[in-house]
């Protein structure tokens, strides 16, 4: 019973929040690649708007955004060191360090988009695959790549083997390949359809989402152990838990299968906002899943019980606009939470508070570090120059700002948005 009564509640706040929800974003284009680090403390998210976005699971904010990539950012990745990795359709990978506003080293090689990245168990080398049709493994410390031929199409997927010695590639051409790093034969293995995702369980078997929905599963060396449909339509994402017993298989069209990789079973259905799905990953308490997807948000889930947890900046036990109940221009602030804070005590977040927004200049908060391009900008921050901000879009009104382009397009929001703004900014 008490179950009953919590689903029923549970659904009518997300129905009555679905508007707001709809707006808490911190990317302005779909999510396309997630990584979370090993204390399951930090996250970051690539997207379509050519921004990646680290968040804290912890504090339920965006605290910094890396702008760097010329377009969508396609794959991410963290170092057991906490530095940060990010790929691009722009066939580059850049290495930040958290805090930094620029990338410390850029790997420059690939022709072609890159899609997926991995990270060697020891966190010296990382892995590339890119529609280049090439895979490359780059010392984290530099030096010229490996760069492994061989496959006839688009490479979609990549992972290590747990020792590190080997690193697994997966291709529309339709094969899966076993490079040895140190040399020797590469194993090649055809499969009937396209493949899209891989990922590699901390035992070695290997796991394979392909293009008819199902997923593959393979022993270290190689030898097909079964297959599993998960769905309908093209997988393009597959994420284990590190315990190995779960696996999450996101589906283009659809919704995520959850299964079960001892039975090979299917134990749920993930359904519900933000599906599609573009990338999902494990926390390493080995159940909680989050998803990124065509609704910009990353959303974050029980993959044991079902439950969408909400998005992550959502996820606050406390909601802080809590007492603007019923304030439009609070709903319309929302889209701003996770990356500002509006009292004095609250510190920057992705961007500098807004606290005392009004009267001052662009860029010119002390200890927050702007983007150079803002600082040249002859803007003083009013009602008036804030709406037009989000009237035009930063990418117009304040050209090579950071913030992911946003619009608000009903003038009667952005009046509500500066009068809320205008209340709490300066308290
Ligand atoms: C994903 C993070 C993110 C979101 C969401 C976001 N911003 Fe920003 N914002 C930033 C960043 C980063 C900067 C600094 C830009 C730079 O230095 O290039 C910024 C800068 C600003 C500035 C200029 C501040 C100054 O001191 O010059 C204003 C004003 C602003 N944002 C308002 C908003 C409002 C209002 C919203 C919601 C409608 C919003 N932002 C949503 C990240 C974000």
């Amino acid at each position: 019973m008490a179950v009953k009564v919590s689903l029923a509640t549970g659904l009518l706040v997300a129905l009555f929040l679905a508007p707001a929800q709809a707006q808490l974003r911190g990317h302005g284009g779909p999510v396309k690649a997630l990584a979370v680090s090993a204390d399951g403390v930090t996250a970051i998210s690539g997207s379509f708007d050519s921004s990646a976005i680290v968040w804290s699971l912890t504090r339920n904010s965006a605290e910094q955004v890396l702008r760097f990539h010329e377009s969508a950012v396609n794959a991410v990745a963290m170092l057991p060191d906490g530095g940060l990795v990010t790929a691009g359709e722009d066939g580059k990978i850049a290495l930040w360090r958290p805090g930094v506003a620029q990338p410390h080293t850029v790997f420059s090689g690939h022709t072609a988009p890159i899609v997926a990245l991995a990270v060697s168990p020891d966190g010296k080398r990382i892995a590339s695959a890119s529609w280049d049709r090439t895979v490359r493994v780059w010392p984290v410390g530099g030096g010229a790549p490996q760069v492994l031929e061989g496959h006839q199409q688009n490479v979609n997927g990549v992972a290590f083997t747990p020792d590190g010695k080997s690193v697994v590639s997966v291709s529309h051409d339709p094969q899966l390949r076993i490079w040895p790093l140190a040399g020797g034969q590469t194993t090649i293995v055809t499969l009937p359809t396209p493949l899209n995702a891989v990922a590699v369980a901390s035992d070695g078997e290997i796991v394979v989402g392909g293009a008819d929905g199902r997923v593959f599963f393979f022993s270290p060396s190689g030898a097909p152990r079964g297959d599993f449909a998960a769905t309908d339509t093209p997988l393009i994402s597959v994420a284990i838990t590190r315990d190995g017993t779960l696996i999450a298989a996101a589906g283009i069209r659809g919704s995520v299968a959850i299964v079960d990789r001892a039975t090979r079973t299917l134990t749920r259905t993930l359904v519900g906002p933000g599906l599609p799905v573009w990338a999902a990953a494990f926390l390493p308490d080995n159940e909680t899943l989050i998803t990124g997807g065509t609704d910009r948000m990353v959303r974050r889930w029980n993959a044991v019980t079902g439950d969408h947890i909400g998005a992550v900046a959502m996820a606050a036990a406390d909601d802080p606009l809590a007492e603007y109940a019923g304030d439009r221009g609070a709903e319309i602030y929302r889209a701003c939470i996770a990356c500002h804070t509006l009292t004095p005590d609250a510190g920057n977040r992705a961007g500098p508070t807004l606290h005392g927004i009004f009267g001052r200049r662009i860029a010119s908060l002390e200890g927050y570090r702007f983007s150079d391009a803002l600082k040249k900008l002859d803007i003083v921050w009013t009602p008036e120059t804030v709406s037009k901000l989000f009237e035009v879009g930063p990418m117009e009104y304040t050209p090579g700002t950071k913030m992911p382009e946003q619009r608000i397009g009903s003038a009667e929001d952005r009046a509500a948005l500066v009068e809320f703004l205008r209340k709490t900014t300066t308290k």
